[in-house]
């Protein structure tokens, strides 16, 4: 039997990502974090592709495409994100890649790049993606689509205590207002904003715990 396609959209700090890995051991399946593609490709651009005022030369990115090659590789049971085969899961995290990944993520250019290798992932079926765009442009046929959502004060306080345990150094205030700033430029965008597709099922888990969040989802899943 084929196993299921699985879309997991929503709101910045919402869950997405660590509930859709545990429900990818729980079923078997694989899980794909699509942020950490966008936030792999501004890492780079801040690496590399920096103006003398420091603004990021878009240009100068996407001429550099053909030298980016990321790729998840399985560490312990996780996947994790290697550009040009150096680890950068932690440093994509960083609040300087924060603030810049949305910019980045908006350009038509960078999402047409990293299009196809999300939609051959997906193919061979047995995937839990999550982004923004999964469910409404990625895999608009997937088995499922889930929409989260919850609260500014409980995703900053998630986001923040992330970031923390990450040992980074952050600010609550500066962590609110960047999650205010990404969500608004991801839904306003001219191409694939975040938004939820219509077939999609909407959970505000505001008051749900990540375990509780992840019962309901699979409840759907398996019915
Ligand atoms: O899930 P995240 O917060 O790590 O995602 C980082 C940014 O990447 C987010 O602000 C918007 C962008 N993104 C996107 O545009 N489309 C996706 N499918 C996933 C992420």
């Amino acid at each position: 039997m084929k196993k299921p396609v699985i879309a997991i959209d929503g709101y910045s700090s919402t869950g997405k990502s660590s509930i859709s890995k545990i429900i990818a051991e729980k079923l078997g399946i694989v899980h794909l974090d699509t942020g950490a593609l966008y936030r792999g490709i501004t890492w780079f651009a801040l690496q590399n592709c920096v103006n003398h005022d420091e603004t990021i030369n878009l240009t100068e990115l996407f001429n550099s495409f053909p030298l980016i090659e990321l790729e998840f590789k399985n560490d312990g049971g996780e996947l994790v994100l290697f550009l040009n085969h150096i680890n950068v899961s932690k440093e994509i995290r960083s609040n300087e890649v924060s603030k810049n990944v949305s910019f980045i993520a908006k350009q038509k250019e960078v999402r047409d790049f990293l299009m196809e290798s999300q939609r051959n992932l997906a193919q061979k079926g047995g995937i839990i993606m999550d982004g923004r765009d999964i469910g409404t442009v990625v895999l608009p046929n997937a088995d499922f689509k889930f929409f989260l959502t919850a609260s500014i004060e409980e995703r900053t306080n998630r986001r923040y205590q992330e970031l923390i345990n990450l040992g980074i150094d952050t600010d609550e205030q500066q962590v609110k207002e960047n999650l205010i700033a990404r969500d608004k430029i991801d839904s306003e965008r001219e191409i694939a904003p975040l938004k939820q597709a219509n077939d999609a099922i909407v959970i505000d888990n505001t008051m749900l715990t990540k375990k509780e969040t992840i019962e309901s989802i699979l409840a759907y899943v398996k019915k």
